[in-house]
């Protein structure tokens, strides 16, 4: 499998980084300490694609996700959409701080790649 190092120390908070693996966009996000707490007090009852933050972001801080959306495959942007998260401008989905479908047609939260840290900031 195709291994790519990403070094994170470069990505201040509250900004999204997005670098391309195996033809596709990987978004990393440096979340504050705000946006992990709106990611954890989300109710798993009231999403369409039940997964808790914790099984989303090995660390709370980074956010590291597959920038395809589960729909039809665009491109999300970031820092839009209803829910602080992204949002696919192809036919309306929006996801959360967390990355998960909170609205529109898709069916799944974007999808977290394999990923291990080596130090605090190197994946
Ligand atoms: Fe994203 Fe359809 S491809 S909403």
């Amino acid at each position: 499998m195709a291994k790519a190092e990403v070094d994170l120390s470069k990505v201040p908070e509250g900004k999204n980084i997005t670098i391309k693996w195996r033809g596709k966009p990987i978004f990393i996000r440096h979340r504050t300490a705000d946006e992990i707490a709106e990611a954890n007090s989300v109710k798993l009852t009231d999403l369409k694609d039940p997964q808790s933050d914790a099984e989303r972001a090995r660390k709370p801080e980074w956010l590291i996700m597959i920038g395809v959306c589960t729909h039809l495959g665009c491109v999300p942007i970031g820092e839009a959409g209803d829910f602080g998260g992204w949002y696919c401008p192809c036919h309306g989905s929006h996801y959360d701080i967390s990355g998960r479908i909170r609205k529109g047609p898709a069916p799944l939260n974007l999808e977290v790649p394999q990923y291990e840290f080596e130090g605090d900031t190197l994946i």
